[in-house]
Parts: C-alpha cells; sequence; structure tokens
C-alpha cells in the first residue's frame, strides 16, 4: 500500500507527491511546519499545534493556505488513508512558488501546503524510555527566532547528525552563558534533588513546545512543582533525573549527558511516571 501525501489541493501516493523547483519553502526554507502524535487513532493535542502553527505563519507573514476547520478535515484524511493508529502527521506550509527573489512575492501568490503521515511503532518508544537516552552538547549556534517553528533546520540537522556519530540520541544546545536552551528536536528538563522539574522559561532561545505545555499540566495532576529558569550542564548531571519532550518522543528519560551519567545512570522515576500519565492529560480529537 502506498503512502498517501496531501500536496496543494490533492491526495497523491508519495512516488507522485512533488512540490515545485521554485517553492519558497526549498528555496530559502521560507516557510513552516507543525508535528502532531497520532496516538490510538486520536491525534494528540492538535489545538495547541494549530494554535503555534498560526503563531509561526502570523510571524512570517504568510497567510493560511485554508481555513484552520478544512485543515483539521485534510489532516484526518491523509491519516485515514494511510491507515495511521499510532505515529505522527506532518504539515509544512511555505510562502509559495515565485520566480527566485528574497523579497516577498505578489500578495495572490498562495501558499504551498504538504500534509504526510506515517505510523510509528509505539513499543519501540516505550521500550527506548525504559533504557533512557544519552546526549550531547554543542554551542547553540542558531538563529534568535527558535521561537518560530520554521523549516530553517541545519543547525539542528548538523546537530543531531553530531549526536548520532557519538553514539547519543540527542544535542542539547547551550548558550553563551553556558546553560542549556534546548535539544536539537526537543525541549530539555531536569528533576532536581527535592523532585522539582526545572526547564527553560520560552520567552526566549526556546521553541515552546506543546509536549513540555502539556507535561507542566500532567505534572500539577501529579501534584509536582514546576520551576521555568535556565540550568547548567553540571546542574543537570548533579540532578535526580533530566528528560526531554517533544511530539512523539514524549517524555525521555536521558540517562547520560557528554557520556558522564546522569545521577545513577539510569532513568528516572519522574520521567516515567510523567510519560505514563500523559495519553490521560493531554487533548485528544478523533482522527
Ligand atoms: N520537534 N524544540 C525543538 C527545536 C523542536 O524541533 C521540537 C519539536 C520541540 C518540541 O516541541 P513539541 O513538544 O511541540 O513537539 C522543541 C519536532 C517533533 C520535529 O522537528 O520533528
Amino acid at each position: 500500500m502506498p503512502r498517501i501525501a496531501y500536496v496543494n489541493g490533492r491526495y497523491v501516493p508519495h512516488a507522485d507527491a512533488t512540490v515545485h523547483i521554485e517553492d519558497r519553502g526549498y528555496q530559502f526554507a521560507d516557510g513552516v511546519y507543525e508535528v502532531c502524535e497520532v496516538a490510538r487513532g486520536y491525534i494528540v493535542d492538535m489545538t495547541p499545534h494549530l494554535d503555534r502553527l498560526d503563531r509561526s505563519l502570523r510571524e512570517l507573514r504568510i497567510s493560511w493556505p485554508m481555513s484552520r476547520k478544512a485543515l483539521e478535515i485534510v489532516m484526518a484524511e491523509v491519516i485515514r488513508r494511510n491507515h495511521v493508529e499510532n505515529g505522527m502527521v506532518y504539515l509544512q506550509v511555505t510562502r509559495g512558488v515565485a520566480p527566485r527573489d528574497h523579497y516577498f512575492p505578489a500578495a495572490n501568490t498562495a501558499p504551498a501546503i504538504v500534509v504526510t503521515a506515517k505510523r510509528i511503532d509505539p513499543h519501540a518508544s516505550a521500550t527506548k524510555a525504559q533504557a533512557g537516552v544519552k546526549v550531547i552538547t554543542l554551542p547553540d549556534n542558531r538563529w534568535e527566532r527558535v521561537d518560530i517553528k520554521s523549516v530553517g533546520l541545519l543547525p539542528n540537522v548538523l546537530a543531531k547528525q553530531k549526536a548520532r556519530e557519538a553514539g547519543a540520541t540527542e544535542a542539547w544546545f547551550i548558550d553563551a552563558d553556558g546553560k542549556v536552551t534546548e535539544g536539537a528536536s526537543t525541549n530539555a528538563w531536569i528533576v532536581t534533588s527535592d523532585g522539582t522539574l526545572v526547564t527553560r522559561p520560552a520567552e526566549h532561545g526556546i521553541l515552546r513546545g506543546v509536549t513540555r505545555t502539556t507535561v507542566m499540566d500532567v505534572a500539577a495532576k501529579l501534584g509536582l512543582k514546576v520551576e521555568e529558569r535556565a540550568f547548567t550542564v553540571e546542574e543537570a548531571l548533579k540532578a535526580k533525573e533530566a528528560f526531554i519532550t517533544a511530539a512523539t518522543t514524549l517524555v525521555m528519560p536521558v540517562v547520560a549527558i557528554d557520556d558522564k551519567p546522569v545521577a545513577n545512570g539510569h532513568p528516572g522515576e519522574t520521567a516515567l511516571s510523567l510519560r505514563a500519565a500523559f495519553f490521560d492529560v493531554a487533548e485528544k480529537t478523533q482522527a
């Protein structure tokens, strides 16, 4: 069964799913994206993901490619056509197709939209969480507007590949003050000795992760305190636990940073209980 994508108004097999060579996403990374988890047939936290898409589009002055309601229908249809019960739905909107020129194209240029979905084995992620993952650290060399979920991800791609080559899963970016900003595709957290969750404020330097926000709700439900402040790698190494969050990754324990163990080098209880309670707290929309 071929995978089906939605591309600018049509549902097409991936083999035929193409965009124009002068799509501004291709030429300038002039576009934004969202990744939503699909779990047990539900789209997880669709409302906050589409709210963030709206914000990213507004920040870049790109208009919606269709109404929000229509996009919700397309997302559900792509999930249905690909028989995704567990996995993800990806959407990308660019400023559209126009002769290459840095200036914005004519006002009547239609934004381009692609929606894809794929299956992910939920057991693989659960097994990974039981073992925990390793991270490396790298200087944060990204632009200042990482709050926008732009498809311009070259520093993230290079960081992630470096992590893989070092036998790790994720790279944590470090700012000029020696504080952790976030992972290349995840938000970063620690749990202090008194059980407080610590994560960087989302006002500056990080993407406001949807999973991050839901984990705060999960923490409230479990009676855990959350402190929004930056932390150093030294503090993370001395912490009781560390973990990362993102759509589909959910809450993933971090057991080593730059090959040094976090606490006893095993996944922490807090991370695993946040992970276990996540689905109950998150918004679920039938796909
Ligand atoms: N990444 N920070 C960065 C830089 C990210 O790319 C992501 C998500 C997050 C977590 O955001 P959320 O909880 O809303 O998924 C934080 C997605 C999953 C990706 O690029 O594939």
